[in-house]
């Protein structure tokens, strides 16, 4: 800035104090007479650099790790979803309604949710939390459970409001809170025993940690139940303690509940939302992909009182406006199938469950036979699974990553063939080094598959 003042200067010296200077945080602006002379940047960053709200985001794990997939083209139990077919009468809906005669059913429909849709879910959670939900007002159908996360912290987390996060957690809620100028405010939940872990109900919070998280600054605490990675579906007295804490400091919780059906007896899914006083301050989201395991279908909602929905509208209706019209109508078809059934073993939310149960079962022995410490999942579709007692056997210097667990799922993806998911990626920076003795892996796979999952495993064990 000085040297171009003195350049300008030299050549109109004695008209210097026509000359106006004014700098403030974003530019320096000079004016000679009452011409606008020159403006420049005192940003030192590029023009086009990511913007600060989302500064400090890296490539997610899944773009990683999809890639990797691809290229060495491992037995994949890495990603969140089935490698079979979802049922039948879900995709048949689909295709009967794409070819239908009706001319909308292809077009643009209600912004908020498709009016089929909203009403069957309707009818569905009335059931499930005990009250009349209002279709149109206290619903709201978005793209996937990711954006009725990202429409809720967008839609209520204001600049410096802290959220509490439990990890490890889903990975987008943090660079989701961050972009909407919120505080992040991490606790993990911990192995209790100082024994041998064996199921998810072995990881628990410190309540006392917890209660230290709540002040005056805290708008929001993010639950997820049943939980990814671990499998923990949080009991009554979990809820209740957490419940508490959200009244006494006035704090919104949000829900995750997208595996609420995939719960394996004698647990239960408990809905926050439907302890006393919670309702007013519950969002919860779910999520058509998993619960009819049709990850692809990419529909979502989230479902609360009129008065939290109303913000996340607001975002969705700046930012995706509508969902997509067939896809919805044949998810409406598919709950309506299911609604008349819903007490019977035949409706997919209960058999489901008896299904995942066998291959967990299955997965959580061949990682024991094979000496990887595997923690049962008490729902969910994803079992993490402890590898340290293998490490010295393992020889991970050919990986660059900073993290033990990232340079073991490549090494096992590009040496043996199997691929499973780093779990540090789903920990705060400086908790990272809980996740690094662990993997995840899926388990809702053709029994074939696992069954290969198993042989790899093993066939690897007979060479160390
Ligand atoms: C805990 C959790 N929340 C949200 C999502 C996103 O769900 P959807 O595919 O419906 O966007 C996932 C997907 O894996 C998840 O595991």
């Amino acid at each position: 800035m000085f040297l171009s003042v003195r350049k300008l200067s030299s050549v109109t010296r004695k008209y210097l104090h026509n000359f106006h200077i004014s700098i403030n945080q974003s530019c320096t602006r000079i004016r000679f007479n009452t011409q606008h002379y020159c403006t420049m940047s005192n940003d030192t960053r590029n023009k086009f650099d990511l913007p600060k709200r989302y500064q400090g985001s890296t490539e997610s794990v899944w773009v990683e790790y999809i890639q990797l997939a691809a290229e060495y083209k491992p037995l994949n139990l890495g990603q969140g979803f089935p490698d079979y077919h979802a049922p039948k009468y879900t995709t048949e809906a689909l295709a009967a309604v794409a070819i239908s005669d009706d001319p909308l059913a292809n077009q643009y429909t209600r912004g908020f949710g498709h009016p089929r849709l909203v009403q069957a879910l309707s009818n569905l959670y009335s059931q499930l939390v005990n009250r009349d939900i209002n279709p149109m007002t206290e619903i709201l159908v978005t793209v996937g459970a990711y954006e009725a996360l990202f429409a809720t912290i967008q839609g209520h987390v204001d600049i410096g409001d802290e959220v509490i996060i439990i990890e490890p957690f889903f990975d987008c809620y943090e660079p989701m809170v961050k972009a909407a100028g919120g505080v992040p405010k991490f606790i993990p939940l911990k192995p209790q025993t100082t024994g041998r872990v064996t199921s998810s109900a072995d990881w628990v919070l410190d309540n006392g940690e917890l209660q230290k998280l709540f002040n005056e600054k805290t708008k929001m605490i993010i639950i997820n139940t049943p939980h990814n990675p671990l499998g923990k579906v949080m009991n009554q007295k979990e809820l209740d303690f957490i419940a508490n804490l959200c009244i006494k400091w006035n704090v919104l919780c949000v829900s995750d509940e997208v595996y609420e059906h995939m719960v394996f007896k004698p647990y239960e899914h408990v809905r926050i939302c439907t302890l006393p006083g919670m309702w007013n301050r519950t969002i919860t989201i779910g999520s058509a992909g998993k619960t009819f395991s049709l990850t692809g279908w990419k529909i979502g909602w989230a479902y609360g009182p009129e008065a939290l929905l109303k913000n996340l509208q607001m975002v969705h209706q700046n930012c995706v406006y509508t969902c997509s019209t067939p896809i919805q109508e044949a998810i409406a078809i598919s709950f309506e199938t299911e609604l008349k059934r819903l007490k019977s073993p035949h409706c997919y939310f209960n058999s489901i469950s008896e299904e995942l149960k066998l291959k967990r079962d299955y997965m959580a022995k061949f990682l024991e036979e094979i000496g990887m410490n595997p923690t049962v999942p008490q729902g969910g579709y994803f079992m993490v699974a402890d590898w340290s007692a293998l490490a010295p056997k393992v020889d991970l210097t050919q990986e660059i990553d900073a993290r033990r667990d990232y340079r073991f799922t490549k090494w096992m993806t590009k040496t043996i063939g199997l691929q499973g998911i780093p779990p540090s990626a789903f920990y705060s920076e400086s908790n990272k080094y809980l996740g690094e003795d662990l993997v995840r892996y899926c388990f809702f796979k053709k029994d074939e598959n696992l069954r290969k999952a198993s042989k790899i495993l093993h066939d690897w064990k007979n060479t160390l």
